[in-house]
């Protein structure tokens, strides 16, 4: 019956607390194999060093210009820190657009659009003279040799521009803004989003030691300990670790859960082969499994009268927001059916009951994998620490995040099941990155200066 051939095709995506486990411990076993020496060369969790040493205590200041590149929107921001009394953050931004053509164009066309972006910012606020300190939220693994120094390691998302892999890119932002010459910054830090995050909810919240983005991609950061860290010098204290955890099962480590699905979703991407944990986790690519699913389902007469329409046949109709809204539990079946039609999916009412049943096990599986790298993260740290039961709490940014009704609370619940040893506060940033990419400029710069 028709039912039993749905049912049969979603089962895959049901995953048991045995499975679950399971994706946990090999989480947890590429978060080890990352840090040390001998085998980080070959893991598929890179665990790059950020050089951030500590989370902000309150006497951050000054006046900085924080850029953030990577995620749904391009934004600069010119950020005040106020320390003592005063303590608090003034932002003023301005949101701009980076073309599909630029994002994949050349990495020279990719770096003078941003500093043209600047360059109108400054002019927006006055403050072309200025000679701002300034930190870059570059949202994509860099491999870090200081905190103002990092080679980008490979494109991930929608990102493809030529001659950036290994090249530094805090030496093209800087080669950028030579050829324009019409406005001078220091660029202090260089930042990945997790950490930026972390940092904008640690200023609030001491006990933030984690950073967790789900939204275009998904990637956590946290606080290692020095003597972990095998690929940097030194054994005291800790420092901030940028996962990019988007990269497990590269090595074939999560195949006993990824589905057709997830390989057609794979091969019709960017990077084939890369990223297997972010393309069943993100935003970017929830909307591609379902879409893969329907097709499946429509080519065997289960779905839209078996007929495949060019719309279905057309990538990224079903953005995070769609998504968010069909599987909203406030509308009816009725709006759902309304949704599939402003995407140009003529539905009955059965089709739409299915469609809404597909998305949500697809956002199901992510939140519940996603918990499962948590709960790997969080009991790490627990044992790092040598404690029975840990009380922390991760930053969070990201629209898959904040736009889903369900999604939070199932990866919630997962790390409770989970990491039972360890309480886990999720604290939304309200302020995106750019506000703990200042915060850490000013510490970089305090440093520098008093060298
Ligand atoms: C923003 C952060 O709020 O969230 C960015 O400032 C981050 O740095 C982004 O990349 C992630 O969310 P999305 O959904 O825009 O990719
Ligand atoms: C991708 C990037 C990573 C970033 C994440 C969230 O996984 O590789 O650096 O943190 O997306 O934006």
């Amino acid at each position: 019956s028709q039912r039993k051939q749905i049912d049969e095709t979603l089962a895959p995506f049901k995953l048991s607390l045995q499975h679950l486990q399971d994706v946990k411990d090999k989480m947890r076993v590429e978060l080890e194999r990352g840090l040390k020496k001998d085998t980080h060369h070959s893991a598929s969790v890179k665990m790059l060093p950020s050089y951030v040493c500590g989370t902000p205590d309150g006497t951050e200041r000054g006046k900085f210009l924080a850029l953030d590149l990577g995620g749904t929107n391009f934004r600069v921001r010119l950020v005040k820190i106020y320390s003592g009394l005063r303590k608090s953050i003034r932002m003023y931004d301005k949101i701009y657009t980076i073309p599909l053509e630029i994002m994949q164009g050349t990495g020279e066309e990719l770096f003078d659009h941003i500093v043209q972006c600047i360059s109108d910012f400054l002019d927006y606020m006055g403050m072309k003279n200025a000679r701002l300190p300034l930190g870059f939220t570059f949202s994509f693994p860099c491999r870090q040799a200081g905190i103002d120094k990092g080679s980008l390691v490979s494109w991930t998302k929608g990102f493809k521009a030529t001659d950036c892999e290994g090249q530094d890119v805090v030496d093209m932002l800087r080669e950028a803004m030579k050829r324009r010459n019409d406005f001078d910054l220091d660029i202090v830090a260089l930042v990945n989003d997790t950490v930026g995050t972390m940092m904008t909810c640690a200023y609030e919240d001491p006990n933030c030691e984690i950073g967790l983005i789900v939204g275009t991609g998904c990637n956590v950061c946290y606080m290692e300990e020095m003597r972990n860290i095998e690929t940097v010098e030194g054994e005291d204290g800790r420092m901030c670790v940028n996962t990019e955890w988007g990269g497990f099962g590269g090595n074939d480590c999560i195949e006993f859960i990824r589905t057709k699905f997830d390989r057609e979703v794979d091969e019709g991407s960017l990077n084939q082969g890369k990223q297997r944990y972010e393309k069943m986790t993100s935003g970017m690519y929830l909307g591609e499994i379902v879409r893969q699913i329907l097709i499946d389902l429509t080519k065997r007469g289960l779905l839209f009268r078996g007929q495949i329409s060019e719309r279905l046949r057309t990538m990224g109709i079903f953005e995070i927001k769609f998504l968010s809204q069909i599987e909203s539990d406030r509308l009816a079946l009725l709006q759902v059916r309304g949704i599939l039609q402003q995407l140009g999916l003529d539905s009955t009412c059965d089709d739409s009951i299915i469609v809404k049943e597909v998305c949500g096990v697809v956002s199901r599986r992510a939140a519940q994998i996603c918990g499962a790298g948590m709960a790997a993260v969080t009991d790490k740290i627990r044992e790092n620490r040598g404690l029975e039961q840990l009380d922390i709490t991760v930053g969070v940014d990201g629209t898959l995040y904040k736009l889903h009704p369900h999604f939070s609370k199932v990866l919630k619940e997962t790390v409770k099941d989970l990491a039972p040893q360890c309480d886990v506060t999720f604290m939304l940033s309200e302020d995106g990155s750019g506000k703990g990419a200042a915060l850490i400029t000013a510490v970089a710069q305090s440093l520098h200066s008093h060298t």
